[in-house]
């Protein structure tokens, strides 16, 4: 196994924080937590239940889980699945919905059974919207909660889209995205206009239960909004500094990501 690049670990607060020379190193390390904790649980015979993102960051994560199932043999048939977002609305068909994205990033080439995965349903009448969001919760809850949550972070300090307001306490439900996360949006849907103004997302309270959350971020542009989560006020203002107030969280960053901490 190759040696990854830790070049340094730190401590926030309750927050434990990784610094990697490089994203990829970093990706590889969070992959192998990840295949550890399913190969943990296939000796239990128990299930391992994932919190998963999409998004630009956890993309080597996802090739690294795909590598290690076809080369070394990983299997996910003990996984069960619960993404933290969709756009509202959004066809699971569209090559812009989260659903297109973790299929072609990691569903279609891992053994995970389609049953067990869940992904915030796009399609819904917006009446229907919050009796669904109750059920996602219940569904977290009824396999036992998740066991370890995977996190990006956005401009605004948003984990999953829990956009700025968003409360400590806030559970799976419909939010207005913020101007910020449309604009960094743009590119991938040819215009700022096109990109939905709503989404689904689980919230801030909900990612609060997993018993692991692991934060990555990587490049200069995410520095300054890494430093606010971990060094900044605790405010609805960044829902990531929200983090600095639950259990079991890790930070894993590459250098530039981290260039503007505290002790860096
Ligand atoms: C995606 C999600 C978002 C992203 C964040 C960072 O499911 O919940 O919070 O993690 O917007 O996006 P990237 O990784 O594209 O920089």
């Amino acid at each position: 196994m190759a040696n990854l690049e830790l070049l340094r670990e730190a401590r926030f607060g309750e927050i434990g924080v990784k610094i990697y020379e490089d994203r990829s190193d970093a990706s590889v390390s969070v992959a192998r937590r990840i295949a550890n904790l399913i190969k943990q649980r296939q000796s239990e015979s128990k299930m391992a239940v994932l919190g998963l993102a999409t998004g630009a960051t956890p993309v080597k994560v996802y090739e690294e889980l795909i590598r290690l199932h076809q080369e070394e043999g990983l299997s996910f048939r003990n996984v069960i699945s619960f993404n933290l977002d969709e756009y509202f609305p959004m066809q699971p068909d569209s090559k812009h919905s989260y659903v297109e994205f973790m299929k072609h990033n990691l569903f279609a080439h891992i053994d995970i059974l389609p049953e067990n995965i869940h992904i915030p349903d796009g399609t819904l009448k917006e009446e229907d919207v919050e009796k669904y969001c109750e059920e996602y919760e219940n569904k977290i809850e009824e396999v036992g909660g998740i066991d370890f949550q995977l996190l990006g972070i956005g401009r605004t300090g948003h984990i999953g889209f829990n956009e700025p307001g968003s409360s400590a306490d806030s559970l799976t439900r419909m939010v207005v995205l913020n101007d910020v996360t449309r604009t960094d949006a743009a590119g991938g849907f040819g215009g700022k206009e096109n990109v939905p103004t709503k989404a689904i997302t689980m919230g801030v309270g909900s990612v609060f239960k997993a018993k692991a959350i692991v934060l990555m971020a990587w490049g200069e542009s995410k520095a300054e909004i890494v430093k606010h989560a971990l060094e900044g006020e605790v405010s609805s203002n960044v829902p990531a500094t929200f983090l600095q107030h639950a259990k079991g969280v890790e930070f894993v960053l590459d250098k530039e990501a981290a260039a503007l901490l505290a002790a860096s």
